[in-house]
């Protein structure tokens, strides 16, 4: 597996597997993954887009990430900028990047793909805080939340609803740079 940073050009020429693995890793119905492919293609070109991939030795795309500058006009921003009070708005938003996406292909999940992704994206990121939305779920028995929690991200908002999905979501955040936190071994001394 290879890890390598994408320019928007390179996610273009791979969309059609980007929205395959999107797919894949949310088990979403193919109606919506064409509505998903548009969205994609336009965000390449949004201010401050970083975008990673994972690829196999063959050239498969295992997975992928992306985000870009958070801003007013964005569908997303404008969503979250609505729920938030004044002050989280000033803490939260100002100079903020999204993770508009971050997956991992199923069979490829559970081996560190995903937590090299995002600590890839967020070194490239610009910013002083990161924002990005997950569905509510238990949070030990989801793999995306324990990765979120591994690097630090604490609840912006929670149970709440982007209009058109059922689904309740959480914003997390953190502050940027990201520094890592020392791992703890099964002692729970912290590791190299
Ligand atoms: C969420 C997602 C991106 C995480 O990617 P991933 O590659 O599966 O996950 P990780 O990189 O965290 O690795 C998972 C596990 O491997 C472990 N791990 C980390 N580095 C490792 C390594 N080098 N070798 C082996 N295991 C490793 C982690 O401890 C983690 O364990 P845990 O899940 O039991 O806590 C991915 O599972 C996915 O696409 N899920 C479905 C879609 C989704 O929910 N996307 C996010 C929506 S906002």
């Amino acid at each position: 597996m290879r890890l390598v940073a994408w320019q928007p050009d390179d996610l273009l020429r791979r969309l059609d597997d980007v929205v395959t693995v999107y797919g894949e890793a949310m088990g979403y119905r193919p109606e919506l993954l064409q509505t998903r492919r548009g969205y994609i293609g336009s965000h390449v070109r949004r201010p401050g887009f970083r975008a990673v991939a994972t690829l196999t030795t063959e050239g498969r795309v295992a997975g992928f990430g992306y985000g870009y500058t958070s801003a007013a006009g964005q569908w997303w921003h404008d969503q979250v900028r609505y729920a938030l009070g004044e002050d989280s708005r000033r803490q939260w938003l100002t100079d903020c990047f999204e993770v508009v996406e971050l997956h991992v292909r199923p069979a490829a999940q559970g081996h560190g793909v995903g937590a090299r992704q995002l600590r890839a994206l967020l070194a490239m990121a610009k910013g002083k805080t990161v924002l990005l939305s997950t569905p509510e779920a238990d949070e030990q028995a989801s793999r995306a939340w324990r990765l979120y929690r591994r690097y630090g991200f604490d609840d912006v908002l929670r149970d709440f609803y982007f209009p058109g999905d059922e689904r309740a979501f959480a914003v997390l955040g953190r502050e940027l740079p990201l520094v890592e936190r020392p791992l703890e071994d099964a002692s729970g001394a912290a590791g190299a």
